[in-house]
């Protein structure tokens, strides 16, 4: 896979992609990541990249020109695979795991890291972008975006991450928040993981931490969980099992998903 970002500030973000499981999936090969500062394409003296928008107002408006001359410099490098094109902004779809498996699929990815008040909109006729958010807040550019995008798809190309069942087990991957881990020492500070993960009966810890997993995901993420009936159904038994009320009784949605109030 080739990644394509063009940013601002590359400076900020190509340390990031030399680290950890992405800077190790390039040194193996399996991706490698290209950022270019769009201002090289400017044709002024003062190298603008943007301009006061048109009707008035405060901020400022990343001007057409320069983008998609990166954009077409960019994809006219190295192999002549479809390029899927990316625009960072709070106004995409969300950015989750089932996108990011898809985005691993592509042979390659192009993201645009916008900054200032926004993109001048025949940024968007031009290119016909995908369009995603990683969040509902407004970042000042799209960089940290582009960070969390590369990390998300890069680990999900096969041989990036060793042990591909780490993968299978973590949480999304199956619509299920994880269940608790402990590790060495096995007394810390008086508190000591539960029995069953100690006694070396596989088949209990797997169910152990199935139910856990359930448990954990409806207390924090009950939206996740009403969208999926086996699940909702699995938990009612796993509750019914340890006495507990049943999903359907009212518990309060956690506070944080109090959306009238941003
Ligand atoms: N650029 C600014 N805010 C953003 C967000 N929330 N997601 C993606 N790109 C952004």
């Amino acid at each position: 896979m080739r990644i394509d970002v063009l940013t601002l500030f590359p400076e900020a973000i190509e340390p990031f992609f030399a680290c950890s499981i992405v800077g190790r999936a390039q040194e193996a090969g399996l991706v490698r990541i290209v950022c270019t500062n769009f201002r090289d394409f400017t044709t002024d003296k003062h190298r603008s990249v943007d301009d006061k928008p048109f009707g008035g107002g405060a901020g400022m408006v990343l001007m057409p020109a320069p983008l998609l001359a990166a954009v077409e410099y960019a994809e006219a490098q190295d192999s002549q695979d479809p390029v899927t094109r990316v625009l960072l902004t709070p106004q995409g779809q969300p950015l989750t795991q089932k996108l990011a498996r898809e985005l691993a699929q592509k042979p390659r990815l192009l993201l645009i890291c916008g900054h200032y008040e926004g993109f001048d909109e025949r940024i968007r006729i031009g290119l016909q972008p995908l369009e995603i958010s990683i969040g509902d807040y407004v970042l000042s550019g799209g960089e940290p975006a582009a960070m969390v995008m590369v990390d998300a798809v890069v680990r999900l190309i096969p041989g990036a991450v060793g042990g591909e069942q780490t993968l299978d087990e973590e949480s999304f991957t199956e619509g299920l928040l994880e269940y608790p881990q402990y590790t060495r020492p096995r007394n810390f500070r008086g508190m000591e993981p539960p029995e069953v993960l100690v006694g070396g009966h596989h088949k209990k810890v797997a169910e152990w931490r199935r139910s856990e997993a359930l448990k954990r995901t409806w207390q924090r993420r009950p939206d996740l969980l009403r969208a999926r009936p086996a699940l909702l159904e699995e938990l009612r038994q796993v509750l019914a099992k340890e006495g507990l009320p049943a999903p359907d009784a009212p518990t309060g949605e956690p506070a944080w998903m109090d959306t009238t109030d941003y």
